[in-house]
């Protein structure tokens, strides 16, 4: 694997912390972006175990890595290591980019707006005023509803199989925006009157291709479908609204640009989107 700049006595290391971690395309892509801007460093996956993160965040600060990723099942456990917790992440609840400040580590979590801009940027659509439906109310869901809210959404409908759950996330983005939590079962009453509707379940996600959340059929002409779900690059929702003529959108650009965010916090320097997403697209080949 390349990386392609040689290692040497002033490379900065970064990496990513996850278990399992064999299977994270953040090395290859992180790797792209610091090679396509001549920066000297390198990105490696580290697999962390759960009863190892405190050291493991101890010695980000003993070894001087600059910058760490961290991912399933670490998101939340790792906040308690951290000096300071930016306002986003502490409000969602998770870190997902810890920036190494001369020893004092700091956790941001890059998700939600790296969702949003990716939505916006692939779609040219204004979520100023748009009515949003968000399918599940889990962690992935609470990420993104956070940054859409901020949005200025006319309405943010959080649905859930367990509706409690939408309710509570519903009530938490209240504070932000104009919200409703509702179950499962009241899909069918507000699909017509939607302009965006995003899946953040796992329903459709390999190996389980076959499944969509929601029948594409009921889906009105004028609706934005998208999709967190970046494996498949496109699920059976988004291949089938796409057929009905649906603009749609997969999960592939919240994972680049979850991962530009965080280059730019670590490095100042603006992410190569395109190289990035093209050496992540390289891994699907
Ligand atoms: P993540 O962190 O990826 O969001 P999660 O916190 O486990 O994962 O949340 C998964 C979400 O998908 C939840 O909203 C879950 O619904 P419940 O809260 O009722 O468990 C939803 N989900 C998962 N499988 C589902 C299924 N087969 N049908 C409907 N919703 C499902």
């Amino acid at each position: 694997m390349t990386q392609g700049l040689r290692v040497d006595s002033y490379t900065a290391l970064y990496g990513v912390f996850g278990d399992p971690v064999r299977h994270s395309r953040s090395p290859i892509m992180l790797g792209r972006a610091f090679a396509e801007t001549g920066t000297n460093a390198a990105y490696v996956a580290f697999h962390v175990k759960p009863e190892a993160l405190g050291d493991a965040v101890r010695g980000v600060r003993s070894l001087g890595l600059r910058g760490v990723n961290v991912t399933v099942p670490h998101k939340v456990e790792v906040m308690q290591y951290l000096d300071e917790i930016d306002e986003t992440a502490r409000v969602i609840g998770a870190v997902n980019t810890i920036v190494n400040r001369d020893g004092r580590l700091v956790g941001y979590n890059t998700d939600g707006i790296g969702y949003v801009r990716s939505l916006k940027e692939e779609t040219g659509r204004s979520l100023r005023g748009a009515r949003i439906l968000l399918l599940g109310a889990g962690g992935a869901s609470r990420g993104v509803g956070y940054a859409l809210a901020k949005e200025e959404p006319a309405r943010l409908i959080v649905a859930n199989r367990t509706e409690g759950k939408a309710s509570e996330l519903a009530r938490e983005l209240g504070a932000v925006a104009d919200t409703q939590g509702i179950g499962w079962e009241g899909i069918d009453h507000i699909i017509g009157n939607v302009d965006i509707i995003i899946n953040t379940t796992p329903i459709g996600m390999h190996p389980n291709t076959d499944a969509t959340p929601i029948d594409p059929a009921s889906i009105r002409s004028g609706t934005v479908v998208s999709d967190l779900i970046y494996n498949p690059l496109k699920t059976k929702l988004l291949v089938e609204a796409e057929a009905a003529g649906l603009v749609v959108h997969g999960g592939l650009g919240m994972f680049v640009y979850q991962g530009a965010y965080a280059f730019e916090y670590w490095t100042g320097l603006p992410a190569p989107v395109a190289a990035m997403r093209e050496a992540v697209l390289e891994t699907f080949e």
